[in-house]
């Protein structure tokens, strides 16, 4: 799986592309991550990708020209491809959706939105979908579009070192479905582990685990 990402902040995914799990998957070539600077694709003098708002308003728009610039040279030939545009809108990101980019593409480009939006005929050309990541309004899509390859890079076979990671994971209905976890040591704060966890006995331990799958609301 090809995540490319168009930021005008390039330097934000340094980290998130250097460590732990992610750093990993790019190594394994599982998936790769690019990361373009949209300065690198306008026309216009001293890198400018932004103006004011036709009609009037409060702060500046990216224009349209360098991000359908850059959406038609990043995107590979012959490739299943979905180009989405980072914005608030009623559009939300969840686990399901994450699962369909997985098995339906070989690329995803987020285009990152940033000051107060995108010129509208980026949406009319080369976006296939508007996503948020929820209802609240952040500076940019740079750290919604780390939230998207995040969570759908964990879906590409390979991932992970055992392939059963996600088995035990699920959403329904928007509740997060799971049993509790504990680790070493045995006691905190008074509290012990449940007796059955460390019996050994792996039978009683999966009918616990069953039995206890509960549903954190909040
Ligand atoms: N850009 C600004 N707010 C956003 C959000 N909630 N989701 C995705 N992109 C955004």
């Amino acid at each position: 799986m090809q995540f490319d990402i168009i930021t005008i902040f390039p330097e934000l995914f340094d980290t998130f592309k250097t460590t732990s799990v992610i750093k990993h998957a790019i190594n394994k070539q599982v998936i790769t991550i690019n990361i373009h600077n949209l300065r690198d694709y306008t026309d216009e003098k001293h890198n400018k990708v932004d103006d004011t708002s036709y009609g009037g308003g409060v702060g500046m728009i990216l224009m349209a020209q360098p991000i359908i610039n850059a959406v038609k040279s990043i995107q590979l030939p012959n490739k299943k491809c979905h180009v989405i545009l980072l914005s608030p809108s009623t559009n939300f990101f969840n686990q399901e959706k994450a699962k369909k980019f997985e098995q339906n593409f070989d690329q995803i480009i987020l285009i990152c939105g940033r000051y107060e939006g995108v010129d509208e005929r980026v949406k009319q050309t080369v976006v296939d979908e508007t996503i948020s990541i929820g209802e609240y309004v952040l500076t940019g899509g740079e750290l919604a579009s780390m939230v998207i390859v995040d969570t759908t890079s964990r879906m590409v076979k390979g991932f992970f070192e055992k392939d059963n990671v996600l088995e035990n994971e699920s959403y329904i209905n928007g509740k997060y479905i799971e049993y509790p976890q504990y680790t070493k040591p045995e006691i905190v704060e008074e509290i012990s582990v449940p007796k059955v966890l460390i019996s050994g006995n792996h039978q009683e331990i999966l009918k616990w685990k069953e039995t206890n799958k509960i549903k954190y609301t909040n």
